[in-house]
């Protein structure tokens, strides 16, 4: 990479696969390993792969696409929820070891969005509120905005940060209902 590149100014770590809707008890192994190598690893080794050329284009900037799913638990895949609470605690982590090097890092947590990997045709969300789902356009405009504005970590859209703050302030009544809300999964 430093053959072709003298420097980076901007790093989006945005790989990552879908759970399918599979738990931990019925996904097959190689799947949740999978999951987490891409969703979670995949996001630590490009990053210490790229610091060099990150530092040499400073100020710069790290995108990692996490998810509200990293926020909190019960309306997804457990595998996939598991890979994306653990990538976005390396970048809340990681940010820290990053800014005196002149590296800004941006969280990003979008809710559900319609994509070949992610189709959304079955989640509780496509059902009780299409303001729940937004376009991948609108998200890669807030990533831009959260980058322009520094904004460490953003929630898109806005109001799914509540599931963050339920998950914090009541992990009890949330994982109970859990299971209900899945059935219209
Ligand atoms: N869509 C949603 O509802 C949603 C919600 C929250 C967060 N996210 C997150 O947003 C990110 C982008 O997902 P998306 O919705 O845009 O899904 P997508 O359309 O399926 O795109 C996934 C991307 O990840 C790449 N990828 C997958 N496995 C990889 C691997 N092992 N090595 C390198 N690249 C790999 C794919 O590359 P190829 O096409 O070359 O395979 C593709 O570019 C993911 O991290 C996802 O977890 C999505």
């Amino acid at each position: 990479m430093a053959d072709r590149h003298e420097a980076v100014h901007l790093l989006c770590l945005n790989a990552g696969i879908s759970g399918r809707g599979g738990g931990f008890l019925d996904l097959p192994a190689e799947r949740i390993e999978a999951i987490t190598d891409t969703n979670y690893l995949g996001s630590v080794w490009p990053l210490r792969a790229f610091l060099p050329l990150l530092e040499r284009g400073a100020p710069s900037d790290v995108v990692v696409v996490a998810s509200v799913a990293g926020t909190a638990i019960p309306l997804t895949s457990g595998p996939y929820a598991a890979s994306k609470h653990a990538q976005l605690a390396f970048a809340r982590s990681v940010a820290n070891e990053l800014d005196p090097r002149g590296i800004r890092l941006h969280a990003v947590n979008p809710g559900p969005v319609p994509t070949p990997g992610f189709p959304q045709e079955r989640t509780l969300a496509r059902r009780i509120g299409r303001r729940l789902v937004v376009s991948p356009e609108h998200v890669a405009d807030r990533i831009v905005r959260a980058v322009e504005r520094d904004r460490r970590e953003i929630v898109v859209p806005r109001v799914l940060r509540l599931a963050g703050i339920a998950q914090a302030t009541a992990p009890g009544v949330l994982g109970r209902l859990a299971p209900h809300l899945r059935r219209f999964r």
